[in-house]
This record gives C-alpha cells, structure tokens and sequence, in this order.
C-alpha cells in the first residue's frame, strides 16, 4: 500500500546533484541497507563510489578491528588519490529488546556499540584525513558525514569517560552517537579551514536489517516481527528515504557544517551534545588512542 506509506511518513528529497569526477566513500553498505541505498544514489548522481561491508562484495571494513581499519585505508590510499566525501554510516545497535544485563566486548576489549560506532569510525576518519586534506586543498572542499541517530539523547557527558553504574544497551548505543555528534564538532572546528566540512544527522526510523541483527537472540519476537512486518513498513521509512538526509550532507552545495540534521534540515541536538568542554576532552583523548587500536 504505497499511498498509505506515502500519507504515513514524512520523506523530504535530497536534490540531486551531479557529482562527476568526485569519490565518495560509504561504510555498511550490506542490501538493504541505508549505507546500501546511500551508496547507489550518490553512484547514480555520477560519483566514484567506494563501498565496505565486514563480509560481502564490498571491501571488506570492520569496525572493531584495528588491523582491520589500517589495512582498508592502506587499500583505499594505495588506489584512490582522492576523497571528497567520507560517509561514516555503518553501525550496529545491538539487544534491541533491552535484555544485556553485561557489556558485550569485542576481541580488545571495548564495548560492542562503542567500538564498532565511535571508536572504529573514529580511527578510520582519522586515518582518511589525510586523504580529505588533500582533496579539498586541490578542490577547495571534502566533507565527512556522521550518520548517528536521535538516540545520541541517551548518551550523558558525565559518562564518557567513566562507565555508568548500570549497563543499558540502548545507553550505550546513544553515548557512541552522542560521541560522534561532539566528534562532528571538533572535526568541523579543526578542519573547517582547510576545507574539510563535517556533519551529524539522523536519518529517521527506517526499514533496514538493523532491528533484525538487534532481536537475533530472541526467536520468538523476531517471528513476530516478521510477521508484522507488512504493517512496520508502512510506518517506516524505506532505505531509499532514509538515505536522503546523509545525500543532502554529503552533496548540497555550500552547506555549513559542524550542524545536526534530520528530515533533510537543520535539527537541534541534545543539550548533551553542545558541551564543548566534553567534546574537546573526548577529542583529545580519541586522538591519543586511535594510533594504539
Ligand atoms: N535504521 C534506522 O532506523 C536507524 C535510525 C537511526 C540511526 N541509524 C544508523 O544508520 C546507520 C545504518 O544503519 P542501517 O539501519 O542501515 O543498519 P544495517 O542495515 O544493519 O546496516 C549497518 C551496516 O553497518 C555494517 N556494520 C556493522 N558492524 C560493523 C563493523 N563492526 N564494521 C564495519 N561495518 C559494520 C553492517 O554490516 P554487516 O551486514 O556485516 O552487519 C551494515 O552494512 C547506522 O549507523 C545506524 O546506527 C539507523
């Protein structure tokens, strides 16, 4: 029922742009995905598209590898002398149905939607900046788009650096986007003047395999949700839909950076999120780890 979609969701349009001679990269790219219908539009509007998924026809990128992110970028800079946009979009969140009473770790330790959301995305842009650099030195202008989400509201400063008492999966996966929105900021501060633009956004509720891999532990809700599947549809937005607000970021010209949006316009974030003095600290720190990961 298209039309009952249609009168459901509010799914403003990117405007296309043509974006030849350009490389775009785009990170969780799996079918289905909103990397997957990011990555096919900027193609379509003419862009050289670079695509990661951990397994599939894609590069292979995973996030909470070290070795993992060191050898995509040695791959990408070995065969790509430019970036104009980097598209941070893959990301997991995990135990949607809230019942994790522990951390999930990865291999190094970190928390899972920590490593894989901010801390694998952060070494893997602080690694393609200098890749960003140099194109918008030539060309005046490269961009990064944050793909993060309205549940960075969850995320507390007063827990960034310490561990909250209680272990909440959906806290979690809002403090890793909440990171990233104040990552958006520095990045934006510190190289805004070399012409390296940054930008945070939520992409709305959206159709993808994301609640697939969040409810793979519990059989029983994801049969149901399967079979409610025709009615969620029709109140989410599709990848397609989803994918315009990164597309806006990532291709309108002249568009500031260092903002928050959603529904392809500028939204304030959380209050969280405008404390500079957690940002600067965070940024600090993250530079100090990356080259350990
Ligand atoms: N869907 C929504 O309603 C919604 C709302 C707000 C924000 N978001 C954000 O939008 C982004 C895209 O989500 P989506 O809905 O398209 O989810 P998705 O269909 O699950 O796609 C996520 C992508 O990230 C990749 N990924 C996961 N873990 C990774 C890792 N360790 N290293 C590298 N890649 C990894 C996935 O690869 P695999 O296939 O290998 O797992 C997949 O390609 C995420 O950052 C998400 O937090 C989504």
């Amino acid at each position: 029922m298209p039309w009952l979609h249609d009168k459901l969701v509010h799914a403003p349009r990117a405007p296309r742009v043509d974006l030849t001679g350009k490389t775009v990269l785009v990170t969780g790219t799996t079918a289905g995905s909103l990397g997957d219908a990011t990555a096919r539009t900027l193609a379509d509007w003419g862009a050289d598209v670079v695509t990661t998924t951990r397994s599939g026809g894609s590069h292979p990128l995973d996030l909470t590898s070290g070795e993992s992110v060191r050898a995509f970028v040695d791959w990408f800079t070995g065969n790509h002398d430019r970036l104009d946009v980097l598209v941070n979009n893959a990301g997991v969140h995990l135990d949607l149905a809230g019942s994790w009473k522990e951390p999930h770790l990865t291999a190094d330790g970190h928390e899972i939607h920590w490593r894989t959301n901010y801390l694998g995305t952060m070494q893997l842009t602080h690694l393609l900046l200098p890749a960003l650099l140099r194109t918008a030195e030539v060309t005046g202008e490269a961009r990064i788009v944050n793909v993060v989400s309205k549940l960075h509201t969850r995320g507390r400063n007063e827990h960034m650096f310490n561990p909250a008492p209680t272990y909440s999966s959906w806290n979690a996966y809002g403090q890793s986007k909440l990171a990233m929105v104040h990552a958006t900021h520095e990045l934006q501060d510190h190289h805004r003047a070399a012409g390296v633009r940054s930008y945070a956004l939520h992409p709305g509720s959206v159709y993808t395999g994301i609640a697939t891999k969040g409810l793979e532990e519990k059989k029983l809700l994801s049969a149901v949700r399967r079979r409610l599947a025709p009615i969620e549809r029709l109140f989410l937005l599709t990848a397609d839909e989803g994918a315009q607000t990164t597309l806006m970021c990532a291709t309108e010209p002249d568009l500031e950076g260092g903002r928050y949006f959603a529904a392809c316009k500028v939204t304030p974030g959380s209050n969280e999120a405008e404390d500079r003095d957690t940002a600067g600290r965070l940024w600090k720190e993250t530079l100090e780890l990356v080259p350990r990961l």
